[in-house]
């Protein structure tokens, strides 16, 4: 009986079910319905207003392509204006229970699945464009001692760090940036890469760990383009 209804099961599991025009027409536009407009007027009567009480500062024009950032911890948030988020972001205050800061400045866009784990402070700056699923790791969450590890200890002052990431910079896709790491404005970095040192201004690198790949030339109004104000 049990090999009978097996069988069944898996015979209707690689039989496909034939597409009815009209109604699977139907069921593709509420979906679509669903998932685009319903999503949208949702993110922003909903996620939208919660998420801007759970700042510290959040400027105008926020843009949320979907549900509000996962916020872990003792995070202290600050937005400036028209800052976009994709979806799927969590973002972690790391290590103790002492307050981390997450700066965001203008005009910068954080795309799906990213996950920011904050050391101390992570301090995003203006016209920053941070492609899916980058992960910054301000800590590194584990002693390297294994007893201490197994002990469940945190990780001590020197596996957690500030990062920086400076205008005009892109983070591509999938990248991972660690503690202390500072990514000079303009520069690039290339998809997948693990960055563990400082990037200079106007500078690709990418592998792992991250190296310099190339340059990008000053564009002609490079030097007045909204300066970099941080230290
Ligand atoms: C960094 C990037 C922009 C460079 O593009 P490019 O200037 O056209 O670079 P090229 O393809 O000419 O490659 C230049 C060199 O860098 C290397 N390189 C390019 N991308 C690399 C990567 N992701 N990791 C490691 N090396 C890379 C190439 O192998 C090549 O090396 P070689 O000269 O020894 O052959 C591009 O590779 C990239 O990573 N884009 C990000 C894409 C992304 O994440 N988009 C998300 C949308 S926001």
């Amino acid at each position: 009986m049990q090999r009978a209804i097996y069988a069944l099961l898996k015979g209707a599991g690689s039989g496909s079910f034939p597409t009815i025009p009209g109604l699977h027409h139907l069921l593709l536009g509420e979906r679509r319905f669903r998932r685009h407009v319903l999503a949208r007027v949702w993110s922003k009567v909903y996620h939208e207003p919660l998420f801007r009480l759970s700042c510290a500062r959040c400027g105008s024009g926020l843009m949320m392509l979907e549900e509000q950032p996962k916020l872990l911890g003792n995070l202290r948030v600050e937005l400036g204006e028209r800052v976009c988020l994709a979806g799927n972001q969590t973002w972690i205050a790391a290590g103790d229970a002492a307050e981390k800061q997450l700066v965001i400045g203008d005009s910068s866009y954080l795309g799906y699945g990213v996950v920011v784990a904050v050391g101390r402070r992570v301090e995003i700056g203006r016209h920053v464009l941070v492609a899916d699923r980058v992960r910054f790791s301000g800590s590194d969450g584990h002693p390297l001692d294994p007893l201490a590890r197994a002990r469940g200890e945190s990780a001590d002052e020197r596996s957690i760090g500030s990062i920086a990431v400076h205008d005009y910079a892109w983070v591509g896709a999938h990248a991972i940036v660690l503690k202390g790491v500072t990514i000079g404005r303009g520069a690039i970095v290339a998809s997948g890469a693990v960055v563990t040192h400082d990037v200079p201004e106007l500078t690709i690198v990418g592998g792992n760990p991250a190296k310099p790949i190339g340059t990008v030339p000053p564009p002609p109004d490079w030097v007045t383009a909204v300066p970099d104000t941080r230290a």
